[in-house]
């Protein structure tokens, strides 16, 4: 067993990698760093947590640390790109279960000397772990099994869903009141309920959300293992746990907060069923005439990529859809090599995960220093002559800034109708995540360039010499 001190210094350690390691990650250049910081960080807590367990009870941890760390280096170095957000919602489960288990541990075998305040403090604990626990664990599984297809991605609208969350959340703080009061032996049965209830309410809130609001619910779920972790902390009274619950709940908090500003949308709107829930999504007020969306072939657009001087890529959830980001990438060289110079537009909520297009233009290798966030884009898309949206949608709609009766009015977007020439890669003129019409499609300045994102831009790059 480890000096007190040493374990305090390690743990301290490890607490500001975690957080060096969260600041690394807020930026593309920083990201590898910050991901180095947060693996060294948990090599440091494990071996301290191990270090500090008395007599030879280490003994018994390092199997389970050993098989755990190999599943999971052979899990991450083989999942896809895409399957990301899943992954995610499967480990948030794992939190969720882990601070069930260490709340059920502590009610069974309660810490020494326990009375009065300390007690009633220590009951409320271990009681809202449960809660959050089980509730984070089940509603992480759903949210795995709609993300990876296991799950019909659709919505599961129970008729009075509302009315019947409420009344198990009642249940729920009810039966917290017996079992914080007076200790007796029907403790355990309450606590189980709680369990229970909890789970089903997880499952039951994340059956009814459809499946393209998983990543928000994924990134809500994230801050609630956090939240989960931390109680965990205060039970075991474990600083690093409370230290790092912390700021995943609360980076967790944020990111569904950037999230639903990105899209202009509240917490509650997703929660509740917004967007991709209604059949049909969206508003028809848009449909009246729009014209005609004039559609043209690879030479018109050769010939405007050619003559320009200035071309900006926006890309969007079908460019990952078609994996077009490498021939995306080898345009983008060639164009550069020729003297044109090539930007990207990001959208914060750009495909269907944060840091989406970021993370798929960094593998096929686009320059970091060639990629604009939306501020930045936006004020000089009115110099640029060709705009190329590559499988965007949502992300590119005027009526968002021109149609107060639009649901995604006031979403921010990429103004690239201020282009002088605009050319939308994707297969139809089917409208994107929100259900909404386009009226870019058919405004006097855009060329519809259909098909397939990666078979065009191949074509593209086929046609330019
Ligand atoms: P979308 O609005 O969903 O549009 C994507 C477009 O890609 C579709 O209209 C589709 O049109 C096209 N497409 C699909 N497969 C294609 C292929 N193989 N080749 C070419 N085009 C293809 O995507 P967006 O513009 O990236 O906007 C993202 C949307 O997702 C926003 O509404 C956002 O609020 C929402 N969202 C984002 C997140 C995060 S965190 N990023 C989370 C939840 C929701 P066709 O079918 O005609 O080809």
């Amino acid at each position: 067993m480890i000096p007190e001190s040493l374990a305090t210094v390690g743990y301290l350690f490890a607490a500001i990698l975690f957080i060096q390691a969260l600041a690394g990650l807020s930026n593309q250049e920083t990201a590898r760093r910050g991901n180095i910081y947060g693996i060294v960080g948990m090599v440091i807590a494990i071996a301290v947590t191990i270090g500090i367990v008395a007599d030879l009870a280490w003994a018994w941890a390092i199997g389970p640390v050993v098989a755990g760390a190999t599943i999971g280096v052979l899990w991450a170095s083989t999942v896809p790109m895409t399957s990301m957000p899943q992954m995610v919602a499967i480990l948030n489960s794992f939190v969720g279960l882990g601070a069930v288990f260490v709340s059920y541990s502590s009610f069974l075998d309660p810490p020494a000397g326990l009375t009065g305040v300390e007690q009633t403090i220590h009951d409320i604990e271990v009681y809202v772990d449960v809660t959050v626990g089980a509730l984070t664990f089940t509603g992480s599984v759903i949210a795995y099994g709609k993300l990876g297809g296991m799950i019909r991605s659709q919505p599961v609208l129970v008729p009075g869903r509302h009315l019947l969350n409420l009344v198990v959340l009642g249940v729920v703080v009810g039966a917290g009141v017996p079992f914080v009061g007076e200790m007796s032996a029907a403790n355990l049965m309450w606590l189980s309920l709680n369990a229970g209830l909890a789970g089903l309410l997880g499952l039951h809130m994340v059956m009814a959300i459809g499946g393209a609001d998983m990543p928000v619910v994924v990134s809500l779920l994230n801050s609630y293992s956090g939240w989960a972790a931390a109680a965990a902390g205060f039970l075991l009274s474990n600083d690093l746990l409370i230290i790092t619950g912390a700021l995943v709940g609360s980076s967790g908090a944020i990111l569904s907060y950037i999230m639903c500003r990105g899209m202009n949308r509240s917490l509650t709107n997703v929660i509740l069923g917004g967007w991709g829930t209604q059949a049909g999504g969206g508003s028809s007020e848009g449909g009246e005439d729009q014209g005609d969306a004039t559609s043209v072939e690879t030479d018109e657009v050769v010939q405007a990529l050619r003559g320009a001087e200035r071309v900006v890529i926006v890309p969007g959830y079908g460019m990952a859809v078609a994996g077009a980001q490498h021939a995306v990438s080898r345009l983008t060289d060639k164009l550069r090599d020729a003297g044109v110079e090539v930007r990207f537009a990001i959208h914060p909520v750009a495909g269907r995960m944060p840091g989406h297009m970021n993370v798929l233009l960094a593998e096929a290798d686009v320059p970091y220093d060639i990629v604009d966030e939306l501020e930045v884009a936006n004020r000089s898309l009115g110099e640029t002559d060709v705009a190329l949206v590559v499988g965007a949608n949502d992300i590119v709609n005027p009526d968002a800034v021109d149609d107060p009766s639009t649901p995604i009015y006031g979403m921010p977007q990429i103004e690239v109708w201020n282009a002088k020439r605009v050319v939308i890669v994707k297969r139809s003129l089917s409208p994107g995540y929100a259900g909404v019409p386009n009226p870019l499609f058919y405004r006097d300045n855009t060329w519809m360039y259909f098909g397939d994102a990666t078979d065009r831009v191949e074509d593209l790059l086929a046609a330019i010499d």
